[in-house]
């Protein structure tokens, strides 16, 4: 495949072997439409806000960028209790012996159900939100979670999983992956419900819920912009971690849209960019990138792709960028500091790097042939998920205030 890399270091690839003949299933509205209802029932939801930027997109020249803003999801200032709060719901019902299809979350409070699932315990590793949402679906009903934790976690990040009520959070010296690692073997040994948000062989009915998840950010985007008269987007970043986020949303969207989802680019940091790479070695197989890694981006820090959503990536995507931490630097600064009357978002570093992407796409002269090969002009509407707030507040400062990571 062509890889094209910039001046700054930013690498795009252009997928040659997008195929849409086989659609995700699991991710198809009758396969996920429960999901969404359940997620109304939850107290304090409410869709999260879907913002223009309009003075932006004169800026950049094209027609419009929405971005949604997932720093309002459940007060947890990240997407993430999405998926875990659906998994947690789904493994307690499968306990219990419930229709998952027909539940909503009060079913879930009576003292008699309390009483039987107060003994159940939830594990699962993290890099911060992921494990933020678990612990606080744990609690919502009286279960207790365990939460593992990578190395070099911030300490803000130990201290919101604590505070939604998590029995433990446990920082060890491992990369993500291994942590993952121990919290499966941690499960075995004491018989917790590992959740995680990431699938391997012989563990993946788990992750696909969180995937399924997810999809309600996909559902409410859709309405969303059809209110402002859009009924598809021409093109869609996605930030990618293991890539359970990224393949929900483009594997819903596909399916919504018939085979052939908006223009989508996946978005990694560069040292850790374990779509990108396996995209790059072309034998349409998941490739780790291990060791551990330095970046900003920790939500995005992970060197193995999940096996569930691996293929989906690999086939509706239609490019992938591995981007320097400048990236999203640039991303977070640009959403803090509107433009004209564009609203404000704050964004944190796993959020706006999409953003940072997009706007160093139309800036940089020596991307012009690239903007141009991936349809970036006038007429391009496009979206992105500001997927968390200021979740590492001390390095937030230091990006917007203290200029950390300034494009070079
Ligand atoms: C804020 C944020 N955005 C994006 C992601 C990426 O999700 P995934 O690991 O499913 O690719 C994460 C993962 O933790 C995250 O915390």
């Amino acid at each position: 495949m062509k890889m094209i890399q910039s001046k700054l270091g930013i690498k795009i690839l252009k997928n040659e072997n997008y195929r849409t003949d086989t659609l995700p299933e699991f991710l198809s509205e009758s396969a996920v439409s429960h999901i969404r209802k359940f997620h109304e029932t939850l107290p304090g939801y409410r869709a999260t806000p879907l913002l223009r930027l309009d003075s932006l997109a004169v800026k950049l020249g094209v027609k419009h960028i929405y971005v949604k803003d997932e720093s309002k999801r459940f007060g947890l200032n990240a997407f993430k209790g999405l998926g875990g709060i659906y998994a947690v719901t789904r493994i307690l019902c499968r306990e219990l012996g419930l229709d998952i299809n027909r539940i909503s979350f009060s079913d879930l409070q009576t003292p008699e159900i309390k009483n039987k699932i107060k003994e159940i315990v939830f594990i699962t590793a993290t890099d911060g939100n992921h494990g933020r949402g678990v612990a606080w679906a744990a609690s919502q009903y009286g279960c207790k979670s365990y939460i593992y934790m990578t190395k070099g976690t911030a300490q803000s990040r130990v201290d919101a999983i604590k505070a939604v009520g998590a029995e433990d959070v446990v920082v060890t010296d491992m990369n993500y992956d291994d942590t993952v690692r121990l919290a499966a073997k941690l499960a075995d040994e004491n018989g917790w419900k590992l959740t995680q948000d990431t699938a391997w062989e012989g563990y993946e009915e788990i992750p696909a819920w969180i995937t399924q998840g997810y999809t309600t950010m996909g559902a409410e985007l859709l309405d969303q912009l059809r209110l402002d008269g859009i009924t598809k987007p021409t093109h869609l970043f996605l930030q990618a971690g293991v890539g359970s986020y990224a393949g929900s949303i483009l594997g819903y969207f596909a399916n919504r849209f018939g085979g052939t989802p908006p223009v989508t680019t996946i978005v990694e940091p560069v040292n850790v960019a374990c779509i990108f790479e396996s995209a790059l070695a072309g034998d349409g197989k998941p490739h780790a990138v291990p060791g551990i890694q330095e970046t900003i981006m920790a939500g995005l820090n992970c060197g193995e792709p999940c096996l569930t959503t691996w293929a989906i990536l690999r086939d509706l995507s239609s490019f992938y960028a591995a981007c320097p931490d400048f990236v999203t630097a640039k991303g977070m600064r640009t959403l803090a500091n509107p433009l004209g009357n564009d609203p404000k978002i704050i964004s944190g570093e796993s959020g706006a790097v999409g953003l940072g992407l997009l706007a160093l796409l139309m800036e940089q002269e020596d991307l012009a042939e690239v903007r141009k090969m991936m349809g970036y002009d006038e007429n391009a509407v496009i979206l992105l998920i500001s997927t968390e707030g200021d979740t590492d507040p001390v390095n937030y400062y230091d990006v917007i205030y203290n200029g950390k990571c300034p494009v070079e």
